[in-house]
C-alpha cells in the first residue's frame, strides 16, 4: 500500500520570502508545485524561469511547473534549464498537444496534460497514453484559496479509470483547493499526488500543516503493490 503523494503549491506562499518558505517543508513533502501564469491563459500573472532558478538552489524537492500560458512550448525549455523536472500544460491552448508532448519531453522534462473545469476527459483522452501526468483542476485556474468544486469529483475517478482500464504509466493528480476537509474524497477517488496551496502556506506553520497532510494521506494508503 502506498502513501498518496504531496506537492505544495507556492502560489500562497510569502513571496518575500519563498526560498525559505519552500525551504520550511523541504524533505517533508514529493513535488514543489510552481503555477506559472501569464494573465491571459488565466487573469493572473506569477512568476518566470528566472524565480524558479532562483528557488532551485534553496531545496532538494523536485519542482513540477503547471504552465497556466497560452503558448507553452515558447517557455517550457526555459523552465527545464531553470530546473523543472515536471512540465504541465492545457492542451486546449496547442494546436498539436502530441506535437507539444515530444517537444518538453525532448527538452529533458517529463510531461503532464492539465484538464481545466471546463474541459472534458473525452476531448483529451487519445493524449493520456502520451503523458506521465494527468493534472485534473479542481478549481478554475488562476489563484489559490477558492472552494474545491466537488463535481470535480467524477472526473478524478473517470481519469483513474482510463489509466487503470488501460494500464497507463501516468499518475493522476489533483489541483485546487484540497485540504483537511476534502483530501479523503479526492484520494478514494483515485489521486496519486494531491497539490495543496493555501492548506499550506496560508497559515502560520507550514511545516505542521503539511505534517498534519502527510499524516492524513499515511491513513489513506492506496493499491496493494
Ligand atoms: C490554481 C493553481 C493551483 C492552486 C492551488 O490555478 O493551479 O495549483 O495554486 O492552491 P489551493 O490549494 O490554495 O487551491
Ligand atoms: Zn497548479
Amino acid at each position: 500500500m502506498r502513501r498518496v503523494k504531496l506537492a505544495p503549491s507556492i502560489l500562497t506562499a510569502d513571496f518575500a520570502r519563498l526560498g525559505q518558505e519552500m525551504a520550511s517543508v523541504d524533505g517533508l513533502v514529493d513535488w514543489f508545485h510552481l503555477d506559472v501564469m501569464d494573465g491571459h491563459y488565466v487573469p493572473n500573472l506569477t512568476f518566470g524561469p528566472d524565480v524558479v532558478a532562483a528557488v532551485r538552489g534553496e531545496v532538494e524537492t523536485p519542482f513540477h511547473v503547471h504552465l497556466m500560458i497560452d503558448n507553452p512550448l515558447e517557455f517550457a525549455g526555459r523552465f527545464v534549464e531553470a530546473g523543472a523536472r515536471r512540465i504541465t500544460f492545457h492542451p486546449e491552448v496547442t494546436p498539436d498537444p502530441s506535437a507539444a508532448i515530444k517537444e518538453i519531453r525532448a527538452a529533458g522534462a517529463e510531461v503532464g496534460l492539465a484538464i481545466h473545469p471546463d474541459i472534458t476527459v473525452e476531448t483529451v483522452r487519445k493524449h493520456l497514453s502520451e503523458v506521465d501526468l494527468i493534472l485534473v483542476m479542481t478549481v478554475r485556474p488562476g489563484f489559490g484559496g477558492q472552494r474545491f468544486m466537488n463535481e470535480m469529483v467524477p472526473k478524478i475517478a473517470e481519469v483513474k479509470g482510463y489509466v487503470e482500464d488501460e494500464a497507463l504509466d501516468a499518475e493522476v493528480e489533483v489541483d485546487g483547493g484540497v485540504n483537511l476537509s476534502t483530501v479523503n474524497e479526492v484520494v478514494a477517488a483515485g489521486a496519486d499526488i494531491v497539490v495543496a496551496g493555501s492548506a499550506i502556506f496560508d497559515g502560520v506553520d507550514a511545516p505542521a500543516a503539511a505534517a498534519r497532510l502527510i499524516e492524513r494521506l499515511e491513513g489513506l494508503r492506496v493499491g496493494n503493490e
